[in-house]
């Protein structure tokens, strides 16, 4: 049998693993941060009314600057932004790399602060450029001197900072972003994936775009708008950007069918919303009960939440896929990832957790790696 070593593949390929996060059904599936309330009915009719007259015309292509959605996703965004700040493509992932392609590539570098979204190195890498890594401060924070100091040490053409932060639901704010721009002259892509879970009110880095045409926001409707099936994130920045993201995507990549439901989905923005503080109260619900069997949980202002304390997380992840229950282990040692879910599938899980720990005690705060 061939295998992928018998190819002529890229040098920088071989040996590498594929994302690769199990997709078995299970009643319970806490492992990659979806939101798992199905898209309300009434913009499922509108979608299928609106479909009604696009299908007919799949025979053409579709527009290929998706003018229309833009100016929805501006409208949705507010800050100010107007349509030509706007880009879109299927999933933040592919406007990752779309900004990668155009702004990282051979001979550069990308800085990024793990732990932290494992596409992140893997698209940068995919461009060509090198991944250069900084570590994080107590409780995963970052710091206006942590960023500065690791931008003066690696020297990268772009930084990446995920807020709130994957996995650890971290938030980094506006200061921290601004010192980071101010550091050097490379871009600054801000991946606000989770951003709407965070607490009302809380500053984006939108607020940042007027006047910095190296500064990118990165969103997604995967998260909150509970729409990953559509496949559509988008980014805000100087509509300079928007033009060199040009120069590298591919012709006609956001079909009509991608269009026309996500603009049906941004017009019912608040119904697609609607649980975003069910999700909150899910997400603290787990953190609380998990503090009080004896676990350490990260702040988070995200979709899940980072638990440590787990002697044997690999074990612990098993025991919970025997009650049809999946998290994610992410290889932070004692820690496993888990998304807020329905309440009864948060209930589910705290049950779960608690049967676990009454065989496995958790790990004692002196000897765990994230308290050291
Ligand atoms: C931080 C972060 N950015 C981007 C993505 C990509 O999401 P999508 O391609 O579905 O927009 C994810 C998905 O989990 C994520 O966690």
């Amino acid at each position: 049998m061939t295998r992928l070593d018998d190819l002529p593949i890229r040098d920088d390929l071989r040996g590498k693993e594929p994302y690769g996060e199990p997709m078995d059904p299970v009643l319970v599936p806490l492992n990659v941060n979806e939101n798992p309330f199905p898209v309300p009915a009434a913009v499922v009719r509108d979608m299928l009314t609106e479909l009604e007259s696009v299908l007919p015309t799949l025979n053409r292509y579709p527009d290929r600057e998706f003018l229309e959605l833009r100016e929805h996703l501006a409208d949705y965004l507010g800050h100010g932004l107007v349509r030509d700040q706007l880009w879109a493509a299927n999933g933040s992932n592919e406007v990752l790399q779309q900004l990668f392609l155009a702004f990282a590539g051979p001979g550069r570098r990308v800085l990024g602060f793990p732990p932290s979204y494992s596409m992140h190195p893997e698209l940068a890498r995919g461009s060509g450029a090198d991944w250069v890594e900084a570590p994080r401060g107590q409780d995963y924070e970052l710091t206006e001197q942590l960023v500065v100091d690791a931008i003066t040490e690696h020297k990268p053409d772009v930084v990446v900072i995920c807020t709130p932060n994957n996995p650890t639901g971290t938030a980094t704010s506006n200061d921290v972003i601004l010192a980071a721009h101010d550091a050097f002259d490379g871009m600054v892509i801000v991946d606000e994936a989770y951003v709407e879970f965070a607490e009302p009110g809380t500053p984006s880095a939108l607020d940042l775009l007027p006047g910095r045409p190296r500064v990118v926001v990165s969103r997604t409707m995967s998260k909150a708008f509970a729409f990953a099936g559509a496949r559509l994130g988008y980014f805000a920045a100087d509509a300079t950007v928007v033009d060199a993201v040009r120069l590298v995507r591919l012709p006609y990549h956001l079909s009509a069918v991608t269009q026309v439901v996500a603009k049906v989905a941004l017009r019912h923005a608040p119904n697609m919303l609607d649980e975003v503080a069910a999700l909150r109260t899910e997400r603290d619900r787990i953190a609380s009960r998990a503090s009080e069997l004896g676990y350490r949980v990260a702040p988070s202002e995200a979709n899940f939440v980072l638990i440590h304390g787990f002697a044997a997380p690999r074990q612990a992840f098993e025991f919970f896929l025997a009650r049809d229950i999946l998290v994610r282990d992410i290889g932070i040692p004692t820690a496993l990832r888990v998304s807020a879910g329905t309440p009864e599938q948060t209930d589910a899980f705290l049950d779960a957790l608690e049967d676990y720990t009454k065989s496995a005690a958790p790990v004692p705060p002196s000897e765990r790696e994230d308290t050291k």
